[in-house]
This record gives structure tokens, sequence and C-alpha cells, in this order.
């Protein structure tokens, strides 16, 4: 049984960002900028956006942040976001979900331009994903994809399910394992029969928020056990994922651990939407 270090490839993808971005700035005198955005002041948004800025420094992007109070009304946000926008040094920019109740989502994501949305969420980045042109992928799915790639595991031909149809990771993760030549399932809270539907799996992708609910009568012997649940135990404040680790690891061929496993590969793969942006704009 392999356990797949995403602490390792996570690393490896940030120093590939590195490089690229050193040798862009060389050649055009391009400064790889993300422009993040916060409203308000959840604990674990705020978790999220340091650690963006940190790896933003450590590939050696320049960052600008928003920090912005709860009580910002969506037309101050979309009228930064249209400033970053049209501001020709910027190339992403992020809003930290989720945002006040008082503020739409959707609406937020619609104002990015599609060629700055390094997170994927624009209905044109989506489609683009589905019908197979260029475009900004969802972090969290290409990181997984990564994952597997980087750990020698075959993706073409075989038989993946997805739990989970959340349109940030099960619907994009969908479309790249088709794209990748898998034969794709996506289960969900209404499947009939879920853990039979989950034992026909190679390749078994947990995303739905449930803490250890995948146990080993869902998996199938020898399956590659890739898990995006980051659930966070209300008594020891432990991580825990959505497969229960411990009871599952003995029957798989390789396993994601919670933490260290996909987590590390949604900032990585952000850093790689920026510079692949930058490199699109300069003409590289
Ligand atoms: N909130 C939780 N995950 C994400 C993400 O990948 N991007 C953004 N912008 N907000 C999030």
């Amino acid at each position: 049984m392999k356990i797949i270090d995403g602490k390792v490839i996570s690393q490896q993808v940030k120093d590939e960002v590195k490089q690229k971005t050193t040798q862009l700035k060389e050649k055009t005198g391009t400064e790889v900028c993300l422009a993040v955005i916060l409203v308000g002041s959840d604990p674990a948004s705020q978790v999220y956006v340091r650690n963006k800025k940190k790896a933003c420094e450590y590939v050696g992007f320049k960052s600008l942040s928003y920090e912005l109070p709860e009580e910002t009304t969506q037309d101050e946000l979309l009228a930064l976001i249209d400033k970053l926008n049209k501001d020709d040094s910027v190339h992403g920019i992020l809003v930290q979900m989720p945002v006040p109740e008082h503020i739409d989502e959707k609406t937020v994501i619609d104002a990015i331009s599609p060629l700055k949305d390094v997170d994927g969420f624009h209905p044109m980045n989506v489609g683009a994903l589905c019908i197979g042109e260029k475009g900004f992928v969802s972090c969290t799915p290409a990181g997984i994809i990564q994952l597997l790639k980087r750990s020698d595991i075959e993706i073409s031909g075989k038989e993946c399910v997805i739990v989970g149809r959340s349109n940030i990771v099960g619907k994009p993760m969908a479309l790249l394992m088709l794209r990748e030549n898998a034969t794709v399932t996506v289960a969900h809270s209404r499947t009939a029969d879920l853990k039979s539907v989950c034992k026909r799996a190679d390749i078994l992708i947990a995303a739905v928020g449930k803490p250890k609910m995948i146990t080993e009568d869902y998996v199938k012997e020898g399956a590659v056990i890739i898990d995006v649940g980051i659930n966070r135990n209300a008594d020891t404040g432990k991580l825990c994922g959505d497969v229960d680790y411990e009871n599952v690891a003995p029957k798989c061929s390789a396993i994601t651990p919670v933490p260290g496993g996909v987590g590390p590969m949604t900032i990585a793969m952000l850093m790689n939407n920026c510079l692949e942006s930058a490199l699109r704009k300069a003409g590289e």
C-alpha cells in the first residue's frame, strides 16, 4: 500500500512554478501578480488567505491583498473586481468563498474576467473544460490529477467513481477524469446502493464532507483512494477525511492521507493557474 504524499508533490509543483516565474521575469520583465479578496472575518477563510499569500511569496509572485469588512456592499465588491479586471499588472483575481449572505456568490463569480479567474469558477472556464478547450480548471480537481500522474497511477481505461457533485470538486473532477479517458460515475446522496457503486471503482474519489463515511465495505481490493474531505472533529480539533483511513488503508493499493494529501495541492495548482495566466498574457 502506497501513501500518496501531497506535501511532497505540492512542493514539486510549487518549485516548478517558482523556476518558471523566474524565467518569465528574466525574459519579459513580467512580475506575476495575484489579487486575493476576503470579505468578512471567517477564521477558516483567514487561514486559507494567509496560506495563499505565503505561497505567492514562495514562488515569487506579487500578491495584492484586500481584506474588506463584513458590511462591504455587493456594489463595492463588484467595483473592486472591475478595477482589478482592468489592471494590466494583475494576472489572477480570487475572491475567497464563502462571501457574506448579503452578497450573491454567482454575481461575484460572473464578474471576474474569465482570463483572470484562476479559481476556474467562471461559467466560461467551466464550459471550456466541458468541451476540452483551454481555460482555468478548478484547483482541487486539477491537483488530484497531478497527484495521480506524479504517483504513476494509470487513469486511462480505469473505472472512476466520484462521490459528491459540487461545482468546485465533483463536477470538474468528473470532466477531468473523462478527459484522461477514465470511465466515470458521479455518485451522490441520492445514489441507490452507494456501496456497490463505490465497490466498482479502480479509483474512488470521496468529496462529500462526511467524516469517515467511506469504510472498507465501499472499497474494492487494490483500489486507489483519493480523500478530498477536510472535516474538523468538534471535540479533538483534529482533521479527518471522508474516508476511514485506518479501516480502508489495508485494502487499497494507494491512498491520500488527511491532512497532507489533496489539501496542499489546491494552493499549488492556484499558483500554477496564476503563472499560466501571466504566460498567456506575455504570449509565452
Ligand atoms: N473556499 C473554499 N475553497 C475555495 C477555493 O478553492 N477558492 C476560493 N476562492 N474560495 C474557496
